[in-house]
């Protein structure tokens, strides 16, 4: 049997990787400043992680949600504490798409309705409505195609405001920083705007933070920076370091129902070892304070350069709009320099590193790219 191919690949196996560093089959060293797509929070193979994973592995890895799992009301409480939301209530899945899925079924759940606003460039996954509500048509198929989603522009209050007028709206979704669209942060106001006409009409706030939550812009959700409060958060991707975990972090108002929500795989015992050991290596190491140090260092660096459209972004997720004749930019970066950095169309470099990625690596990527940019 062949592997049904829908990635495009680069041709590089990786075979090895420690902190911000993953190794080819050649033997060659590459520096990671794209965490296999922001999933690498504390680093490849952080040694306390591998411990607890090898740990619980001895003892049981899997038991489905018929019987008591004690490390996810250890997993919830030290989320609760970690992200300072100690009153919410913690829902585990597997994957990004599933928690916003979960999300959108709560919402409907709570206030009967079916309406979800979504915005322009958003990516919130590949399932039924996650999917619905993503902003590309072309991953769209016809099955999931349905009219309950309103796509408004990003940060465009007058247009929330009429929507809400014009309809009865479940839910908004947004990340609070666009990641496959580009890395566009959302106005503070426009955050807050929607958390008063989500009070004021009973809507449910949805915050994507899969991509740009767990620590990664330097506090523990995106939204913190714009001083709001979502009603419901999704995480996933750095939630487990590399192991497929996810979840929901839900407001005290919403009330949970014995079959309400539910999965088979979802909050395993190995899943909650991944995720404790990640919030217990980012509260240990002080990770936030680091991804808010160096990216701060990055950022400010970047907007110094001549050349680059745009700097965007907060903490370690960060975009580099570049113009047309430096497209290459990024090839040039993996084959040249051997450094990993995502990216988002059009000439957008992404940089998603590791939270505990050091100065001397910030300054190993500012060098190569500066270098590949024709700058100095
Ligand atoms: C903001 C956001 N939401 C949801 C998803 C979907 O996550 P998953 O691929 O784990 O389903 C992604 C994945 O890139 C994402 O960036």
């Amino acid at each position: 049997m062949d592997l049904f191919d829908v990635y495009p690949l680069n041709d590089i196996t990786i075979v090895k990787a420690a902190g911000s560093y993953v190794w080819d089959d050649k033997g060659e060293k590459y520096l990671d400043l794209y965490g296999g797509h922001a999933v690498i929070s504390i680093g490849h193979t952080h040694p306390h992680y591998v411990q607890r994973l090898k740990d619980q592995l001895n003892k049981v890895g899997f038991y489905s949600n018929s019987i008591k799992i004690p490390l996810q009301v250890e997993l919830a409480a030290k989320l609760g504490h970690v992200s300072g939301k100690e009153d919410y209530h913690l829902f585990l899945c597997n994957s990004g798409a599933e928690a916003n899925e979960n999300a959108f079924k709560l919402a409907s759940f709570y206030n009967g309705r079916k309406k979800i606003i979504a915005f322009k460039k958003a990516f919130h996954g590949r399932t039924s409505l996650a999917v619905a509500a993503t902003d590309n048509p072309n991953i769209v198929a016809p099955v999931n195609q349905t009219n309950n989603v309103i796509f408004l522009p990003f940060n465009d209050e007058s247009a929330l405001e009429d929507a809400f007028t014009q309809h009865e709206i479940s839910s908004v979704i947004i990340e609070g920083i666009q990641g496959v669209g580009g890395i566009n942060v959302a106005a503070d106001s426009f955050l807050q705007k929607i958390r008063s006409l989500c009070d004021q009409y009973n809507a449910v706030y949805i915050a994507d933070s899969v991509q740009c939550g767990h620590g990664r812009t330097g506090k523990f959700y995106s939204h913190d920076h714009s001083s709001v409060n979502a009603d419901i958060y999704t995480m996933a991707k750095g939630m487990g370091n590399g192991f497929p975990v996810a979840g929901i972090a839900i407001a005290p108002k919403f009330k949970p129902v014995y079959g309400m929500l539910g999965t088979t795989f979802g909050g395993n015992h190995l899943a909650c070892a991944a995720a404790l050991a990640v919030l217990e290596v980012m509260e240990q190491d002080k990770l936030m304070d680091n991804a808010a140090a160096i990216g701060g260092y990055l950022i400010t660096e970047l907007k110094k350069l001549p050349k680059i459209k745009e700097v965007r972004g907060r903490g370690l997720m960060i975009g580099i709009e570049l113009p047309d004749e430096l497209k290459d930019v990024k090839k040039n970066l993996l084959f040249k320099h051997k450094i990993f950095t995502g990216e988002a169309k059009p000439n957008v470099i992404r940089l998603l590193p590791a939270l505990n990625i050091t100065k001397e690596e910030a300054d190993m990527f500012l060098k190569a790219f500066k270098l590949e940019a024709g700058i100095e």
